[in-house]
């Protein structure tokens, strides 16, 4: 089981951080891995100036944009679980 944590405080969340959930919950459906990948908000990481915020287990990540926060979740939680990048729409090479 691997544990998802986005921060959904202030800061981040002006960045974009409702969103990325938004879309790392969209992707765990669409896979069907919600028994395997727990997704969580957090208040501030007090890491405001870092980006959008978030954790893969105890790992913090710090992503610039909405679409840098995909493609880590694609590359570091998705694929080791077997789903590739671009599969099925609205995937990293989807529309
Ligand atoms: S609001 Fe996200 S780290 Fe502070």
């Amino acid at each position: 089981m691997v544990t998802v944590t986005v921060c959904v405080g202030s800061s981040c969340h002006l960045k974009g951080a409702r969103q990325v959930i938004e879309r790392f919950n969209e992707l765990l459906s669409r896979h069907k891995l919600g028994d395997r990948v727990t997704l969580k908000g957090s208040f501030c990481m007090e890491r405001c100036g870092e980006g959008i915020n978030w954790q893969i287990d105890d790992e913090p990540v710090s992503s610039t944009t909405g679409e840098e926060a995909l493609r880590v979740f694609y590359e570091r939680v998705l694929a080791p679980m077997g789903v590739r990048a671009g599969d099925g729409p609205g995937g990293p090479a989807g529309p």
